[in-house]
């Protein structure tokens, strides 16, 4: 199936393993409390990165994009918690959270060694992977299964703003590629101190 092919695409963009998107770990087969932790997680991942890359980069670009992040995903966590809390349900954990959890701690440890332009390009790109990612499962895999409105509508407007966020990653992407281009040809001036 068309959408099937698209969502596992999408799960091994995430790096997950190919026995995690076995048949008995398919993304469109999770309630929506299990589809809600994945957002969670999801969302505390990338306010995660976000702080890496404050911790790290000093890059006006990138350090705007990740304050971005860190504001819009942890407002769309409290919406989401406040729902939840509404609604009197608790999200359930598995295994796609957990395939990104682990998934985000090799990065950051990944990450976490690199400096300057290089830690920059590596931080976009992977923005811009993981939204696209990210987005693609919530567009074909949890927003057409998930059966409570509300939910489904909180949804609806992630999705909106995190395909904002996923062509400023495109936009930050190419710009990095721009100064990376113009610092080669400059690269035989004479460096100071
Ligand atoms: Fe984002």
């Amino acid at each position: 199936m068309k959408f099937k092919s698209l969502i596992i695409a999408g799960a091994m963009a995430l790096s997950l393993t190919p026995a995690a998107i076995a048949e008995e770990n398919d993304p469109a087969a999770l309630n929506d409390l299990e589809i809600a932790h994945v957002a969670y997680v999801a969302d505390n991942i990338d306010i995660r990165y976000a702080h890496l890359a404050l911790a790290i980069s000093d890059n006006e670009a990138v350090r705007e994009f990740a304050n971005t992040m860190i504001r819009d995903h942890e407002a769309v966590n409290e919406q989401a918690l406040a729902l939840l809390a509404k609604l009197e349900v608790q999200p359930q954990d598995n295994f796609l959270s957990q395939n990104l959890q682990a998934g985000s701690e090799e990065l950051i440890n990944e990450m976490s060694q690199l400096r300057g332009a290089a830690f920059d390009m590596r931080y976009a790109e992977n923005e811009l992977g993981y939204h696209q990612a990210v987005n693609n499962l919530v567009e074909n895999a949890f927003i057409p299964n998930i059966e409570n409105a509300e939910v489904k509508a909180l949804f609806e407007a992630g999705l909106e703003i995190f395909k904002v966020h996923e062509g400023h990653a495109e936009a930050m992407v190419a710009s990095l590629a721009g100064e990376a281009e113009a610092a080669d040809h400059g690269g035989h001036e004479g460096k100071g101190s």
